[in-house]
């Protein structure tokens, strides 16, 4: 079958009939579609996942890096079976959600977290919490990075913003000195904080360089202005996260992914005196609600998880994606990333390259994600660079063709 046949049986199948003529574009997430429709999963094993088809692929997306031990990891199953007995979401709080963050708070060291259900929640909030503590308006972030989709964080311009809602936020090339302190001196005392992701994903995964890093540290300080690192992604490659490999301490780190377990999850962690703007006893707190916020279903198994991914897991798993940059590099695909996260920067077509990956059984990120999980081995560490080599090969033929 060629590789656009392949494709077509996604496209011309019931399911995509029937999405589509209820969700536009036939799902609920942009990132997840791919022309004509994309496959629907039927079934998630260890590292491999089971399409409508029958079609099997290891599963290098991991619910894009969320999933650290790949699928229905037995202990986090275990654990989630027993919460669902004894209740899954009450109006008061459960002990799950203490043990979850004194376990984040020992490996990370941030004295005091709060939960929501996804990433950009968290992002939300941090950057409103960094607002309330300062009393200033400015926020600086970075060019290409993803911080979610609140409206702070998206492309200035992007459709369906109101006007002006973006007026205090500046945003800048990530690792330009010279802009950044253009900027800080322009805006003076009203910096309330610069947001940062260390190894920004759709900015093509290339980790931040530390000099920049120790600049914002020291200019955030001084101007007493908050450092909000979102570790969202990064929290998997480190106990404390991937500032620590930077030696740098955020006022605030916005978390998610891995430490929901595979449910949903997003945290705001920093500095006792920051996180107190939320405090219901003060006169003016910052509001945090979320109905599902902090659920015993996501905090007991995103303890598991991370029970399960030690310092021992961390460091093998690190230690694998080198060995598959390495495997990349040296066939001469164009790979970034650090430890067990990377992005292949193929000036190809993301969907080609895709649906190329996919039928070769390797399911990547639509923009060339690759995350690894401690469900694989080394010989489907074989098995993926084996596939996305042939199909970088495939795509630059294709492309040389047209
Ligand atoms: C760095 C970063 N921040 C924030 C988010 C938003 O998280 P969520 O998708 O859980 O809302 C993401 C999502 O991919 C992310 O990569």
């Amino acid at each position: 079958m060629s590789a656009t046949e392949f494709r077509k049986q996604y496209g011309s199948h019931p399911f995509a009939t029937r999405a589509k003529a209820v969700m536009t574009s036939g799902n609920t997430r942009s990132t997840v579609f791919v022309d004509p429709a994309p496959p629907y999963a039927e079934l998630g094993q260890g590292c491999r996942v089971t399409d409508q088809l029958g079609h099997v692929s290891i599963d290098c997306n991991n619910n894009y890096t969320s999933l650290i031990h790949g699928h229905a990891r037995r202990q986090i199953n275990d654990a989630v079976t027993r919460v669902l007995q004894t209740g899954t979401a009450f109006g008061i709080p459960t002990e799950s959600e203490i043990a979850l963050a004194e376990l984040l708070k020992e490996r990370t060291s941030y004295q005091q977290w709060r939960f929501s259900n996804s990433g950009t929640e968290a992002v939300m909030t941090a950057i409103r919490a960094a607002r309330a503590y300062t009393g200033r308006d400015v926020l600086i972030r970075f060019e290409g990075s993803y911080h979610g989709t609140a409206d702070v964080v998206v492309p200035k311009g992007a459709p369906g913003l109101s006007a002006g809602v973006d007026k205090d936020v500046l945003v800048l090339p990530q690792g330009d000195r010279d802009a950044f302190d253009r900027a800080i001196e322009y805006v003076g005392g009203n910096l309330a904080a610069v947001l940062i992701d260390l190894l920004p994903n759709r900015a093509g995964m290339k980790p931040a360089e530390q000099d920049f890093v120790d600049h914002v540290r020291a200019a955030t300080t001084r101007l007493g202005a908050l450092m909000i690192i979102d570790e969202v992604i990064t929290l998997r490659l480190a106990e404390a996260g991937f500032a620590s490999k930077y030696n740098v301490q955020a006022d605030l780190i916005t978390a998610g992914k891995i430490i929901g377990g595979g449910f949903p999850v997003g945290a705001v962690a920093g500095r006792q005196d920051v996180l107190a703007v939320f405090d219901p006893r003060i006169t003016t707190p910052v509001s945090w609600g979320g109905t599902f916020s902090a659920n015993p279903v996501t905090m007991t198994a995103g303890r598991v998880a991370l029970e399960e991914y030690d310092n021992t897991a961390i460091s093998d798993l690190n230690n694998f994606g080198d060995i598959l940059r390495e495997k990349l590099l040296s066939a001469g695909v164009l790979v970034n990333g650090y430890g067990s996260l990377m992005r292949i920067l193929e000036p190809v077509s993301q969907q080609n390259f895709w649906w190329e990956t996919y039928e070769r059984g390797v399911m990547l990120g639509t923009n060339g994600l690759l995350a690894l999980s401690t469900a694989m081995k080394m010989s489907d560490l074989e098995e993926i660079a084996k596939a996305v080599i042939n199909s970088v090969a495939a795509v630059r033929e294709r492309c040389s063709d047209e």
